[in-house]
This record gives C-alpha cells, structure tokens and sequence, in this order.
C-alpha cells in the first residue's frame, strides 16, 4: 500500500513513489518559495489587459523569478521551453507562450513554478482579459471555489479522496466538468511526485493525509464535458467540446491540525478582478 518517507532536506529525495513527510525545514523552504510564486502572480496582475501578448507575460515572468533568486522549474522540463504555462479560454492546461495578444472578454489561467534553495513554489490564478461575460466570470468563480474547498477538506486524518470529492460535488452542482486526465501533485524537492491528487474521487478513498505531506490542489474545470485532447504541440490541453476551461492552484503542506497554504497572494488577489 501507500509508503510514507520522512525526509532529511539535506538528502537526496528521488521520485520513487513514496509520499515524503518533510519537517521544519522542508516548511521554511516550501514558504520562501510558495511566497515568491504568489508575488510573482501579484506582480503580473496589472499588465494583463488586451494587447499583451503571452509571451510578454512569460518574459516578465521569467524576470521575476530570476530578480527573486529562483529559476523557472518549467524551463527545460521534459523539453518545455517557457518560463510559465499560460492557458487561454478553452485551453485547459499547459498553454504555451506565444506572440498572439490577449483580448478583451478572455479568461486566463497563469502558472509559474519558480525553484528556490531547491524548493518548488507551483501556482496559478485566472485573470480576466477587459470585460469578461457573465457565463466566463461564474465558472472562473466556481472553480476557485472548487480549489479552497478541497485545501477545507485537506487535514490529517482525511483522505485524499475527501478532496476531489468536495471539488467534484460543487462543480457537477453547477453542470461543470471536472477535468481527469491532469492532477495536482506532490512537490517539494521534486516538481512532481507522488501523491498523484486527483480532483474527481470518492470520499473516503486514497491515502491518508498526514502531518509534513506537500502537495499542490489544481482543479480544472470546464464550462461543458469533462473531456480535454492534446494538440499537436504536444503541451496544450484543450476542451474538446471547446468550452470554456478555468483552474486555480495552491501549494500546501499538511499540519497538525489543518494546512497552511504557501502560495497565498500577500496583495489579497486571490481571485478576479484584481483591482490593480
Ligand atoms: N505548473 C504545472 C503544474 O501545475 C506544470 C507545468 S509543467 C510544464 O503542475 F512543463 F508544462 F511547464
Ligand atoms: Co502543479
Ligand atoms: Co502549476
């Protein structure tokens, strides 16, 4: 069954299956790092309007986490070439930056993984391009929604199942899809490790949540059917019914009696608009 592995920071952790409970020092470097990819989101806020192009947004990024003493993790990861993913409208996922400009009336997811002191800080937050229509603006809400309800459902003693099952109860109440073929992650040392934290489960199902366990809670969730495909390129993830798709995520690490979120906005934008 699921093994659990206490983790000494100054060890060499490998990706080996095990789900790794970290200590003192393992929060530390989750918090600088989980601090640095939120002000980085902060930061960006005010030059997402129309007319910016992603890849703009990725150069900033870039930037950003470089002044910040970090690295972009998604810089050379399995041949990924950008500092940040940037997903627009229907785009589920893994967007990549490109010289096509932002208009007005798009949703935008932005997720950045910036590596400091080797820990990994993984994020994301929706932003609104201009006006947005009512029907984007509802989706992007639920489904940050969807994400603090599943960090709510994140303590010891719960299952990871818990979370995926409050995610899918809200989102289905509003006819979304909750997308299955990408999850949250453990992180850490690693970019990705295990627990693989899916965001559609049964309560009661999984591994138990334990004191010292990180991971990230990604929920995407789309305005129709659940189903996404690859593009050519072989990152993005679209829907296939071309609906509209939103996700938001956080960092956490599991404590004593709840969680403590490492990626939360020092500015209080947590969800859009922003007013910046
Ligand atoms: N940050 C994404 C996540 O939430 C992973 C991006 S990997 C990349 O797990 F290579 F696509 F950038
Ligand atoms: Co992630
Ligand atoms: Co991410």
């Amino acid at each position: 069954m699921t093994e659990y592995q206490m983790i000494d920071s100054r060890e060499t952790v490998y990706r080996d299956g095990t789900i790794k409970l970290h200590g003192e020092d393992g929060f530390e470097g989750m918090r600088r790092a989980g601090r640095l990819a939120a002000s980085i989101l902060d930061d960006i806020a005010p030059m997402i309007e129309p007319g910016v192009t992603t890849a703009a947004i990725d150069d900033r990024v870039r930037e950003l986490m470089l002044a910040g003493g970090s690295v972009p993790a998604t810089l050379g990861y399995r041949g990924y070439t950008h500092s940040c993913c940037i997903s627009v409208n229907h785009v589920v996922c893994h967007g990549i930056p490109s010289e096509k400009a932002l208009k007005d009336g798009d949703i935008v997811n932005i997720d950045v993984t910036p590596l400091l002191d080797g820990w990994h800080g993984d994020t994301s937050r929706m932003y609104f391009v201009g006006d947005v229509p009512l029907k984007a603006r509802r989706l992007v809400d639920v489904t940050y929604e969807c994400l603090m309800l599943g960090i709510e459902a994140a303590k010891p003693g719960a299952r990871l199942g818990d979370i995926g099952a409050v995610i899918a109860e809200h989102a289905h109440k509003h006819r979304y899809g909750v997308v299955r073929e990408f999850c949250g992650h453990g992180l850490g040392r690693l970019f990705h490790d295990a627990p693989e934290v899916v965001h559609a489960a049964r309560a009661g199902t999984g591994p138990e949540l334990r004191p010292g366990m990180f991971f990230t809670i990604e929920p995407m969730i789309n305005g129709g059917r659940p189903w996404t495909k690859m593009l050519k390129d072989g990152w993005t993830a679209v829907t296939r019914d071309k609906s509209l798709s939103a996700q938001f995520e956080h960092s956490i690490g599991i404590t004593e009696d709840g969680n403590e979120i490492f990626t939360l906005s020092g500015k209080g934008l947590h969800q859009p608009p922003y007013a910046v």
